[in-house]
């Protein structure tokens, strides 16, 4: 690159093509849209929010930009390549990742979530969008039933739809999935000669819903996929953020190894950016889940970076996070309390979660969500809207608030201008 192209901005660029280099472009590009494979075209849009100008943006579940680490990081970067372990965070590595990650993350799993699992046991992945796309490959054929709660993380659903999986949704309620409504949705697939491969599960400050797994259902769920014969991914992003409430075993560690394959990420207690997720699972499977992985193997250098910072400052931050986001969760609320009369009917159902990054608004009946949605953006507050959560695409009373990026004050401000938006919409 020369210094002239580097000076240059990319609206320059884009006027110095001419409009018989743009033409020609766009004749090239209808000409191969017959070339795109199947699973391409059927992608749905990714509703990414975070990247809104809106003033008020909960959109993305986005860590909280003030507390991120960035001295600690610098410092631990220029240590690691310093020392005599620098060039190999610069190489090729293992695609399981870095041992001594996986010797951290080992420790960790211990100490926070009671779950004895040794480095070997271990798959990094490049955030655990991926962990959950390389499981889904990994056990479910286009056509094959798959079951997701309803509603569930967008990042689950995706790779499930790029497969052509036949997606069958299992409703929530305040104690997690309904596992009785499971149960009976896997003999009634059984019976008809098309069982579920995989069941799909956010057991803990349920993205979108709030909720938590209780652990009557973690253990039938464990007893239901040795009876189906299912393997269950249980996706756990947010589990070190609790506020309170007690903390409940994984499903992983109720069922026998083999049966669970646990997804989790470094993105909300550390850093999104450096995309570092990992699974847990049985040796055999996390070999099979290896093999599919096509990314070149999990990053040497950020993988390092992330057992070096886990080592010297993981208890005392996330002890410190949790303070954060608990904040933010009650000034979120009160703004939205504060919106509406004492026993109103217009005020919309939520349930408090006990951690997490997110608050599940359930509109009142005849309250119409698009128009909430356009009365909010005009107030400079963005959102999800619920259909991004369920399978089917409905859900459209349903709205999902982040709280973790804002401000407490801006948090208490936009509860309140959500408020004012529900109100003018009815
Ligand atoms: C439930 C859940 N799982 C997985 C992820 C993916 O996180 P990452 O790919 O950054 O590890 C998220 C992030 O929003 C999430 O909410």
């Amino acid at each position: 690159m020369t210094t002239m192209d580097r000076t240059r901005t990319p609206e320059t660029r884009v006027i110095d093509r001419s409009q018989h280099a743009a033409a020609e472009q766009a004749d090239v590009i209808a000409a191969i849209e017959p070339l795109f494979s199947r699973i391409a075209p059927a992608l749905p849009p990714v509703q990414f929010t975070g990247t809104t100008g809106a003033r008020y943006n909960m959109g993305a579940g986005q860590p909280d930009p003030a507390s991120l680490p960035r001295r600690e990081l610098a410092e631990t970067v220029a240590s690691l390549l310093a020392s005599d372990d620098g060039p190999a965070a610069l190489m090729y590595g293992d695609a399981a990742g870095f041992l001594g990650l996986r010797e951290v993350l080992a420790e960790k799993l211990k100490h926070w979530d009671h779950i004895e699992v040794t480095p070997e046991e271990f798959l990094v992945v490049n955030g655990s969008n991926h962990g959950l796309a390389v499981v889904a490959q990994a056990f479910v054929n286009p056509g094959e039933v798959a079951i997701v709660e309803s509603p569930t993380f967008m990042g689950g659903l995706r790779p499930l739809r790029q497969l052509q999986a036949r997606i069958e949704m299992v409703p929530l309620d305040e104690h997690g999935m309904r596992v009785d409504a499971l149960e009976e949705r896997l003999r009634s697939l059984r019976a008809a000669g098309t069982p579920a491969k995989l069941v799909y599960t956010i057991p803990n400050f349920h993205n979108p819903a709030g909720v938590d797994l209780s652990l009557d259902r973690r253990q039938r769920l464990a007893e239901l996929a040795g009876e189906f014969d299912f393997v269950i991914l249980e996706d756990d992003a947010y589990g070190e953020l609790r506020f309170s409430g007690e903390s409940l075993p994984s499903i992983f560690s109720l069922a026998p190894r083999g049966r669970v394959v646990r997804s989790a990420t470094l993105s909300k207690i550390l850093a999104a950016g450096l995309r570092v997720g990992y699974l847990i699972g049985a040796q055999e499977v996390l070999a099979r889940l290896n093999a599919l992985k096509l990314d070149g193997g999990a990053s040497p250098f950020t993988n390092r970076v992330a057992a070096r910072w886990l080592t010297a400052h993981h208890d005392e931050h996330v002890r410190r996070l949790i303070d954060i986001y608990r904040r933010k969760r009650d000034a979120l609320i009160a703004g939205l309390e504060s919106g509406f009369a004492p026993g109103e009917s217009l005020k919309p159902q939520w349930h408090v979660p006990d951690g997490g990054f997110f608050l599940w608004l359930k509109l009142p009946e005849g309250v119409d969500p698009t128009t909430v949605s356009r009365a909010a953006a005009n107030r400079g507050v963005a959102y999800v809207p619920g259909p991004a959560f369920f399978a089917d695409g409905s859900g459209q009373e349903y709205l999902r608030l982040a709280w973790s990026m804002l401000s407490e004050d801006d948090l208490r401000t936009a509860g309140r201008l959500v408020a004012e938006a529900i109100h003018e919409a009815a």
